[in-house]
């Protein structure tokens, strides 16, 4: 079966709209602030990137996207609808992993379409068109303790994008992997990201990676989280590691970004943050290499 042949699902892509959005936790004089007045638009059939600091609230947003959680002001909705909780239409990709140990590769990815009865012929085409995407054709029949780290990542992304969701939302799914395996991931990632047309949202802490995956890059600022800018990535699709590399549009959107993360990494350094700290000497070091 040639791949232009296979009828792959088609879904909308949704867009969702954040508007002066706030989230605190704890009562009164003891409740902290977590998010502050964040206002953007998660864009229809983009890559939304969002960079922040560690620890500045990225995964408190992804909550209210995900609508585990609500916000304390403010409203976040999808194509016009308010979101009030969790749904199929926001799937959340987590860094832990959340494949089944007792499952091979196959029946993982097939996990979701199977619980809900919709087996169908075209789910399991569907099926073989993800698992040649993410290159694991032959390990389908093998467990998650046989399948290395990167596998393990591109298992959980299929077993993801077969649930057909409007928006992919992602919280550091490649963090904690090696380099060298973390830039092939990019690479499988943004393939099927394209070919979907879906909307993404991915969160990083990870400069390379935000500018490499992103058309359009947040950043983030300290806690309580703010948006400090938006930059659009217009560099051409689909993009190849070496070309970003060279890439001089690439290069300058790198180091916009890096200097205002640099920015809300100095301004709690100064306050006396350990977090922070060790943010500006991350960044630094990797300004140097590159
Ligand atoms: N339920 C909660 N109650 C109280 N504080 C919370 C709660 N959830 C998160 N926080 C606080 O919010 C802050 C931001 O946490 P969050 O996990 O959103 O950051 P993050 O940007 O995702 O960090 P990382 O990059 O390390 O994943 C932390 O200081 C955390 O202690
Ligand atoms: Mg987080």
């Amino acid at each position: 079966m040639s791949e232009s042949s296979i009828p792959r699902p088609v879904v909308a892509a949704g867009e969702i709209v954040v508007s002066g959005v706030s989230k605190s936790y704890g009562a009164a004089q003891l409740s902290k602030e977590v998010v502050r007045d964040c206002t953007f638009t998660i864009e229809r059939g983009k890559l939304t990137v969002m960079i922040g600091p560690s620890g500045c609230g990225k995964s408190t947003l992804i909550r209210l996207l995900a609508g585990f959680e609500r916000p304390s002001s403010g409203s976040i909705k999808i194509d016009g609808e308010p979101i009030t909780g969790p749904s199929r239409e926001r799937l959340v990709v987590f860094q832990e992993t959340a494949l089944f140990p007792w499952m091979s590769t196959y029946d993982n990815i097939l996990y979701g379409p199977r619980a809900r009865g919709e087996l169908t012929q075209q789910t399991l085409d569907f099926a073989e068109f993800l698992l040649n995407k993410v290159g694991l054709q032959e390990f389908r029949r093998k467990y998650p303790t046989q399948l290395s780290g990167g596998m393990q990542r591109r298992a959980e992304l299929a077993r993801a994008m077969i649930n057909t969701p409007t928006v992919m939302i992602l919280d550091e799914p490649f963090r904690g992997l090696d380099a060298m395996t973390k830039e092939l991931m990019w690479e499988y990632y943004a393939g099927l990201v394209e070919e979907s047309g879906r909307t993404n949202f991915f969160v990083t802490t990870d400069i390379d990676e935000a500018v490499f995956l992103a058309d359009r890059l947040l950043i983030m600022s300290n806690i309580p989280t703010q948006v400090r800018a938006v930059l659009e990535v217009d560099v051409p699709r689909p993009r190849r590691l070496a070309d970003i590399v060279t890439s001089d549009r690439a290069n300058e959107i790198k180091t916009e970004a890096l200097s205002i993360l640099h920015e809300e990494a100095m301004k709690s350094f100064s306050r006396g943050s350990k977090a922070a700290s060790d943010f500006v000497e991350a960044y630094t070091k990797r300004s140097a290499k590159t």
